[in-house]
């Protein structure tokens, strides 16, 4: 990229003290005229200068013919005028010293025009101008105000913001939030992200007041690696909640084409920004949009996880404790406490028990006194409040219980409702709903709403504890690059297994003692005199790279005539995959007894969208099938590769099963520390794969059986 000029912090993106919309227009149906129409309309009280060579007058305002007229400096320039002339027309923002320029116009990158795209973001930082989008439908700032969209023209205020990439989604989410009673601080529509990306707009929001919740919408990450680093220290202060679509490998599809960006693998997305970093991830945008508001309207972080269902029927207090289960919401369960608050609250046909159940005869009166008694009980910290309709507990019984719970005195601990009845209680959900109270038909509904808020308190309070007692493993990056150096030179992308081996030991991972030997007597001396029987050979030759498939592997060899026997066949098997093979000579190494291990697999590899990554999962020939992994980017501390292992599914398995002793998985977690120091280092390479590391009893440690090691192609070092 050609050199910037110094730029300005995002402050007057968001409270710019003047703006020029350059394409504004007097016909109605024009993009130019709403952005315009609607920058009015919001109350903006800083200097708006509409641009058109017509000149003229529009909505009361003097339109110049050219920017250059203006007698001032702009700091957020509007774009409503064809792709061929945004290049034009931002070398005449220059002039004023425009600080950003917001590119509304389609048809660049999104339709292959990267080219175009390019040209003016480097002349945009050429001259200081910072650019958002192109392809995007504008910014609303509830600072000034502004709403310098072509969007919805009043948009509520509040304390959510919402960054999207989907311009058309983002327009719609403006009306839903204003449906839903939802207030924003900002929406800003990112489209093509050719310079300000949502890592951008987030690292400016986690320090706005306003904002309490941030919202991301997102198709496909241009830089993971960006959002991953500024996500670790904003989600320690903010909930962040992301929706991603592109799940599915057509919806994949279909959200690559749609925003010329690749969408990364979802399962490192959801292990990287979700567990790794503590994004908050919502499967749909309404989903999104009910976190949102719950949590915008929490005063202060619970006291603690305890949460109490208060129902008035079984079955939606049974459903909405399978949703807690779902959602990582931790229901209370001390009888004896619970009893002594409820009791006096309960009928004596009733529950104390969580779920409580005040039974279907409850009336607003008896869930006023339960819900009371949990909000004053220092020992409940949260509440699920559930009512089906009955014949007693009726729709207006609902407003009841809602308007004096709730809208009259605003709970002290965080308090999320389920209501489920017919046509009067669906009226009387939406009336609430629209008045910002966090209520739902369905329980899951309720309850994910805590369950986001909890996932969002654990990354408050549990911060600073990823980092304990996280020490960087030392690895000798020297030796490394030696070996690197001459698979290079020998013009090759893959590593012999004794180059893999000599890695391994650089890096300090536990391996089997192996040695090449050249021909048979030398095989037979290391078998005999420095490995000892049972033991492995395997062909090394560059020529073949996979050995099992060319018969090139001999297990389990238990003496001399057994190994001479090996030694002959897999030299046969060898030469017949690949008659003019150059075999360098024969490994050997001791045959591990796997039965008293697990086998796991430890990977690193350079992801598209994330960088360096690394992987664990359970090993063994069965990987492919059961895929059983997680994955965490790079750099990474020990309680995140911890939290990595126990992860998986299989991870009872390596606490030990029937009797058998737990297995050693601080070796783990030291050997994914280790390749994560390699792939971060090691530019060089691309792909490490260690299949199995065998995880033999706790304190017994750990051995790396068979490494894998791939270079990158030169074409993608020069990238
Ligand atoms: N400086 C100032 N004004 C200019 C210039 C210039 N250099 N060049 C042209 N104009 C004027 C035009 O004369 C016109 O004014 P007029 O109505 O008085 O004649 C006005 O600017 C607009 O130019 P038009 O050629 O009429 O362009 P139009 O308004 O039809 O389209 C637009 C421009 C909206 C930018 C279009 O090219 C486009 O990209 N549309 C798609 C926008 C979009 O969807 N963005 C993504 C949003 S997100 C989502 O999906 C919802």
């Amino acid at each position: 990229m050609t050199e910037k000029k110094a730029f300005s912090s995002l402050e007057y993106l968001f409270k710019p003290r003047s703006v020029a919309i350059i394409g504004a227009s007097n016909n109605s149906s024009k993009i130019g005229f709403k952005v315009v129409d609607n920058i009015i309309a919001s109350g903006y009280k800083g200097n708006i200068y509409p641009i058109n060579p017509k000149g003229g007058e529009l909505l009361g305002l003097k339109v110049f013919k050219s920017i250059e007229d203006v007698d001032d400096n702009i700091d957020l320039a509007t774009i409503c005028i064809p792709a061929d002339y945004v290049l034009e027309g931002i070398q005449s923002c220059a002039v004023k010293n425009t600080k950003f320029l917001s590119i509304i116009t389609s048809g660049f990158s999104e339709i292959g025009k990267l080219k175009e795209e390019e040209e003016i973001v480097n002349y945009a930082h050429q001259h200081g101008m910072r650019v958002l989008g192109p392809n995007i439908f504008g910014i609303f700032s509830a600072k000034c105000p502004i709403n310098a969209t072509f969007g919805n023209k009043y948009i509520e205020q509040g304390s959510v913001a919402i960054v999207t990439q989907s311009g058309a989604l983002g327009i719609a989410m403006i009306g839903k939030t204003d449906t839903e009673g939802i207030g924003l601080s900002a929406i800003v529509s990112v489209g093509n992200k050719s310079d300000l990306d949502e890592a951008d707009l987030i690292e400016y929001l986690v320090e706005d007041e306003e904002t309490k919740v941030i919202v991301l919408y997102i198709e496909g990450l241009k830089e993971g690696e960006k959002l991953v680093k500024v996500l670790r220290n904003v989600t320690r202060r903010k909930p962040v909640i992301i929706i991603k679509s592109g799940r599915s490998k057509r919806g994949a599809m279909a959200a690559a084409s749609h925003t010329g960006s690749l969408a990364g693998a979802d399962n490192v997305f959801e292990d990287v920004i979700s567990r790794q970093v503590g994004g908050l991830r919502a499967l749909s945008v309404q989903e999104a949009l009910n976190w949102a508001k719950f949590i915008a309207v929490q005063k202060e972080l619970p006291k603690g996880e305890n949460a109490v269902i208060v129902t008035n029927g079984g079955g939606i207090g049974v459903l909405a404790t399978d949703a807690c289960e779902s959602y990582n919401v931790s229901l209370y369960d001390n009888r004896e406490v619970l009893k002594t608050i409820f009791d006096p609250v309960t009928p004596s046909f009733g529950s104390t028990k969580n779920p409580v159940d005040i039974t279907g005869q409850a009336s607003s009166d008896f869930y006023e006194k339960a819900i009371q008694a949990a909000i004053d009980s220092p020992d409940i910290h949260s509440i699920i409040c559930l009512g089906c309709e009955t014949g007693i507990f009726n729709a207006s019984e609902l407003n009841t219980v809602v308007q004096n719970k709730y809208l009259n005195i605003f709970p002290k601990k965080p308090l999320v409702f389920s209501f489920f009845g017919g046509a009067d209680f669906e009226t009387g959900l939406f009336t609430l709903k629209g008045k910002g109270v966090p209520i739902y038909s369905d329980v899951y509904e309720a309850v994910s709403c805590l369950g986001a808020y909890y996932k969002h308190y654990r990354n408050m309070i549990y911060a600073e504890d990823h980092d304990i007692g996280h020490k960087e493993p030392i690895i000798d990056i020297e030796e490394i690059q030696v070996v690197i150096d001459e698979v290079r030179k020998d013009n090759r992308h893959f590593l012999l297994v004794p180059e893999a081996m000599r890695v391994m030991e650089a890096a300090g991972i536990p391996i089997p003692k192996s040695f090449v030997c050249k021909d048979l007597k030398e095989t037979i001396y290391y078998a005999e005199e420095i490995i000892g029987y049972p033991v492995v050979l395997k062909i090394v030759s560059k020529d073949i790279i996979h050995k099992s498939d060319a018969g090139g592997v001999a297990l389990n060899l238990e003496n001399r005539n057994e190994l001479i026997d090996a030694y002959e066949a897999i030299f046969n098997s060898a030469y017949k995959f690949k008659p003019d093979a150059k075999i360098t000579g024969v490994e050997i190494v001791k045959m591990i007894k796997k039965k008293d291990a697990v086998e796991t697999i430890i990977g690193a590899r350079v992801d598209n969208t994330f960088g360096p990554t690394v992987m664990f999962g359970l090993g063994g020939i069965y990987v492919e099938v059961l895929k059983d992994v997680a994955f965490r980017a790079v750099p990474l501390t020990r309680s995140e590769a911890s939290n990595m292992i126990k992860q998986i599914r299989s991870y009872p398995l390596l606490l030990g099963v029937r009797g058998e002793d737990p297995k050693d998985i601080d070796g783990c977690v030291e050997v994914i520390l280790r390749l994560a120091k390699i792939i971060q280092l090691c530019s060089d390479i691309s792909d490490i794969e260690i299949n199995p590391v065998l995880a033999f009893a706790q304190n017994k440690g750990v051995l790396a059986i068979d490494t894998r090691i791939l270079l990158k192609s030169q074409s993608s070092e020069v990238k």
